[in-house]
């Protein structure tokens, strides 16, 4: 059974700090890749209370929405179309500080004003991504991007 998320105060990379090895006892023995991925849009949501967190998987040559939690979003996101197709197509982290400039932005929620993907890579393929939406602009910076990619690399694909 899993224990309550210790909600965490003090500097985002102390939050962080706590919250990885929360993060690893949740995952810990468990197999099942959806069970995973909620436990950990659950856990970054408990402990950032961010818009919108959510895995999309890729399924079919397109992005799939997979495990969220938010506000309802679109299902599906094709290579190079949105943020989230951005960083699947680079394979790699993006963040946007201001989602009103980014050219192609999917605006799932009209209240997200920044934005970060961090891709899941196994093999040297993108298999999902992790994204992430606020109601602040420049929201995300390097430090979100360091631990973000640490909690996505946990996730057994
Ligand atoms: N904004 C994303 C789409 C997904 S939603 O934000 C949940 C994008 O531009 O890819």
């Amino acid at each position: 059974m899993a224990e309550d998320l210790q909600i965490q105060t003090g500097t985002k990379a102390e939050q962080y700090q706590s919250l990885i090895p929360q993060i690893k006892g949740l995952l810990e023995g468990e197999t099942d890749l959806v069970a995973n991925m909620a436990n950990v849009v659950a856990a970054l949501k408990e402990q950032f209370g961010w818009l919108w967190v959510g895995f999309y998987v890729v399924k079919n040559g397109e992005l799939v929405l997979a495990p969220f939690q938010g506000p309802v979003a679109c299902t599906r996101i094709k290579k190079g179309r949105g943020v989230c197709g951005v960083s699947w197509a680079q394979a790699q982290t993006v963040i946007v500080p201001d989602v009103e400039k980014f050219p192609g932005h999917i605006a799932c929620s009209s209240l997200s004003r920044s934005e970060i993907v961090v891709p899941l890579i196994r093999h040297n393929e993108v298999m999902a991504v992790l994204d992430v939406d606020s109601i602040n602009p420049d929201q995300f910076d390097t430090t979100d991007q360091q631990y973000l990619e640490e909690i996505v690399a946990l996730v057994n694909f």
